[in-house]
């Protein structure tokens, strides 16, 4: 093994990482990650029990993943979810905000209902958890404290069918742009990810409303995205988790106020 690569390991030993919507998909490969990386890390998904992928990461690794069921969307539940986190595992050293929810419609069809069910979880619940844990973060003054908000290549270009999942998303690149500044004089940095089109239960979905209101057969507009990334196929969630792994490091310690492009290559900034 080169030295460059066991320098690597180990890049969030001792910390505590908090992880939102990690019950499956990207959130999932994040806290693997972070706990490969010596983290101890808080799983919160809104299901009263862990999903069987949550457990079975917690049987290889007791000492070192707890699983708490909240709803980020239940702003008033947020102080009890961070006072369990850290009676866990202590301060918290990284948030990562990851819980979302998508649907998309013709945008004279888009609906309020489902505007109200996305922004109150991708941009209400995203905010809020963040300003809690930013609040503790500011008061316990821990060092090398962080946060890697999970925005989406949608949400640096509309859609006409995704009117509504991309302004959530818009309004994750924002915040994340306005708590950095507003965390800069702490020393605490904040910044976020754009995934393009990544293999998760998410994407199940999406596939199949693509199929409703493009007319397609199953699984054909999964096909398509993947051949229209520049490298030529839809991320992995583990890839997304390298990216954020990296935010939360002190390699990134003179980055902030930045959302990265994990896509292949999708968008250019
Ligand atoms: N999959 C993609 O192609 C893609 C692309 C760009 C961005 N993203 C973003 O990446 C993140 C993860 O996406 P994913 O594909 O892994 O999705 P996913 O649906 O597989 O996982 C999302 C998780 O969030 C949880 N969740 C939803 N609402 C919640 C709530 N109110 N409280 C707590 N947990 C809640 C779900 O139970 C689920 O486990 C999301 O922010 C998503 O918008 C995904």
């Amino acid at each position: 093994m080169a030295a460059n690569d066991q320098k690597r390991f180990g890049r969030l030993a001792g910390r505590h990482v908090l992880v939102t919507g990690a019950g499956g998909g990207i959130g999932l490969a994040i806290a693997e990650a972070c706990i490969a990386e010596g983290a101890r890390c808080s799983v919160v998904d809104r299901g009263a029990d862990a999903p069987d992928a949550v457990r079975a990461l917690a049987r290889a690794h007791p000492d070192t993943l707890a699983y708490m069921a909240a709803d980020v969307t239940d702003i008033a539940g947020i102080p009890r979810l961070l006072a369990a986190a850290q009676a866990k595992f202590g301060a918290i050293h990284t948030l990562v905000n990851n819980a979302a929810v998508f649907d998309m419609a013709p945008l004279l069809e888009a609906d309020e209902a489902s505007f109200d069910r996305m922004f109150s979880v991708n941009v209400k619940g995203m905010f809020f958890v963040m300003q809690a844990v930013l609040r503790h973060m500011v008061e316990a003054g821990t060092p090398g404290a962080s946060v890697v908000n999970l925005a989406s290549q949608a949400g640096r270009r509309g859609e006409a069918l995704v009117s509504h999942y991309c302004a959530t998303k818009a309004a994750v690149i924002s915040y994340t742009q306005s708590a950095a500044l507003a965390m800069a004089p702490h020393g605490i940095r904040v910044n976020g990810i754009a995934p393009g089109v990544v293999d998760t239960p998410m994407w199940a979905g999406v596939d199949a409303l693509f199929a409703k209101y493009e007319n397609l057969p199953i699984g054909e507009k999964k096909r398509q995205v993947g051949l229209a990334v520049p490298l030529g196929r839809m991320g992995a969630p583990a890839e997304m988790a390298g990216a954020v792994v990296f935010l939360a490091s002190d390699d990134a310690r003179y980055i902030t106020a930045q959302t990265l492009n994990v896509d292949g290559g999708s968008v250019m900034s």
